[in-house]
């Protein structure tokens, strides 16, 4: 067993957590919409053709904002197909995810769905194919209260409301070969900037999202940030990061630091951002906006595409492990730690491609990631505070040398909640860690649950969700100023303590 010493502070404040932390992600891919939270025919459906089943498990998962509707599939996207009488929509090709769409899910459902659950509309637009024209005719379509012909329009389709989107992506992942319309850095900077520009000129208050380097592989990525941020530092709200990480030929140990991978990729965002600032002499500070991130289990990028562009396609739909439900809470833990710039997150995607969520025709199931998003979402509220750490190094193939141990920790003075989440990393060894936990005297254990820590190929299926499911973590416990836990190896805990004595 190795032996770990945490300290959380009062004093150690990062940031307030933004219930934007917890967003997730809804792209015309796969069966993420039709399929997954849309199926008109379905007798589990409501009157809108909504997934009452799905939208349960969406509540009760605590999703907070949801992007739509790409992703790849934006860069083609003629949001006008998406709206007024489904009759007459037109069918069109997907050309990112190779199927027909037959755009009975548009603008309109998405954000009559969003009212349903009880999430944020996020959207972004298509800087691939289209350009700022049709960026600003889908914000004042969407936005503008009424008497002009495009809210007019969107009033005769059925919503007297503007749908008032207040966060909005300039395109998606513009640097990727894949994507339609693909640009360079001076091309999507410029672009960017300038739609941008027109969008603030309808309302100032948008809050706006350009699109960082999308991978650190990419050639481009070596000054893709610098060009693109020198262009739109001073009209952007957030700069985007998008990370997938995978278990590569089995390679476990890596695999479970992959809260390094996000640390760097949030950090490096941060740094360019504010040197932009600074060469362009512009007094913002960008916020962070991870807007895709996810783990991917068996994704076969190469997988030949179907030649018949088929309506319904099964894409990502991965069984996933304990060990993927780690390296969730993992990434969480990296996202906690930079609360004071990443004040909105997008977990990719919500239903059934690469999802928390599966739906089949007769049902859905919690996949294993299902657990740690609802932990957190449900508990990490408040301050953000920093938690010093003490731990032996594991050594990772692609990482080098890190800490076994990762923590966050959320005070919530509200609910005089103090929760710590923990990951041990170490694929192979128990953790001793002692939390100092002098700032609070008369802490008080509520619960503490662990995911993982057996056998991190386990997996959650439809015929066994109960596979990889939170459990009581059996040894925690508070000794004099201490808090005692043995985190076992490959887990993710959280340990909620309540900061103030039981009331008489
Ligand atoms: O999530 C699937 C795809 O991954 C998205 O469409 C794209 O933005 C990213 O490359």
């Amino acid at each position: 067993m190795v032996r770990a010493t945490v300290v959380v502070d009062r004093d150690q404040a990062i940031g307030e957590v933004d219930r934007r932390l917890f967003g997730s992600f809804v792209e015309h891919l796969g069966r993420c919409v039709y399929g997954g939270i849309f199926e008109p025919e379905s007798p589990l459906s409501d009157p809108n053709g909504f997934r009452e089943d799905v939208a349960a498990l969406i509540r009760e998962l605590g999703v907070t904002v949801v992007r739509y509707p790409g992703g790849n599939f934006v860069s083609g996207y003629r949001w006008e197909d998406g709206v007024g009488p489904r009759d007459s929509r037109p069918s069109r090709l997907n050309l990112a995810w190779h199927t027909t769409d037959s755009n009975s899910f548009g603008l309109h459902e998405f954000v009559d769905w969003c009212a349903k659950v009880g999430v944020e509309p996020m959207f972004a637009v298509n800087l691939g194919t289209r350009g700022i024209e049709e960026a600003l005719d889908m914000l004042e379509y969407s936005n503008h209260p009424g008497g002009t012909t495009l809210s007019d329009r969107r009033i005769a389709n059925g919503a007297p409301d503007p749908f008032g989107v207040r966060m909005w992506c300039l395109g998606n992942e513009p640097d990727g070969p894949w994507q339609l319309g693909r640009k360079t850095a001076v091309e999507y900077g410029r672009l960017a900037a300038e739609t941008a520009r027109g969008m603030r000129q309808f309302d100032a208050k948008l809050q706006l999202v350009v699109a960082g380097h999308t991978a650190p592989w990419l050639p481009s990525s070596a000054d893709w940030d610098r060009i693109v941020l020198d262009e739109t530092v001073e009209f952007a709200d957030y700069v985007a990061v998008h990370i997938y990480v995978q278990e590569v030929e089995r390679d476990i140990q890596t695999f479970l630091a992959s809260g390094v991978e996000l640390d760097r990729e949030i950090e490096r965002a941060i740094a360019e951002a504010d040197a932009a600032a600074a060469r362009r002499g512009v007094d913002r500070t960008l916020a962070v906006s991870v807007d895709e991130w996810g783990v991917w289990r068996d994704v076969d990028l190469k997988a030949p595409k179907p030649q018949d562009w088929p309506v319904e396609r099964r894409m990502g739909e991965s069984t996933y492990t304990a060990g993927d439900a780690v390296v969730t809470g993992a990434l969480i833990v990296s996202l906690l730690n930079h609360a004071d710039r990443v004040t909105c997150a997008c977990q990719s995607m919500l239903v059934n491609a690469g999802a928390p969520i599966r739906a089949e025709a007769d049902g859905v199931w919690r996949s294993s990631v299902f657990h740690p998003f609802r932990l957190a979402a449900r508990h990490a509220r408040g301050t953000a505070l920093r938690a010093t750490i003490e731990a032996p190094e594991i050594e990772t193939r692609k990482y080098g040398r890190v800490p076994a141990l990762d923590v966050a920790a959320t005070l919530d003075e509200a609910q005089a909640e103090l929760v710590l989440f923990l990951v041990n990393r170490n694929a192979s060894e128990t953790a001793h860690a002692a939390v100092r936990l002098g700032s609070w005297p008369e802490a008080r254990l509520i619960e503490a649950l662990v995911i993982g820590g057996g056998d991190p190929w386990e997996t959650s299926t439809r015929e066994r969700p109960e596979g990889v499911v939170p459990r009581e973590l059996p040894e925690a416990a508070i000794v004099g100023d201490s808090l005692e836990l043995v985190l076992p190896a490959a887990s993710w805990s959280v340990v909620r303590l309540a900061t103030k004595p039981e009331p008489r």
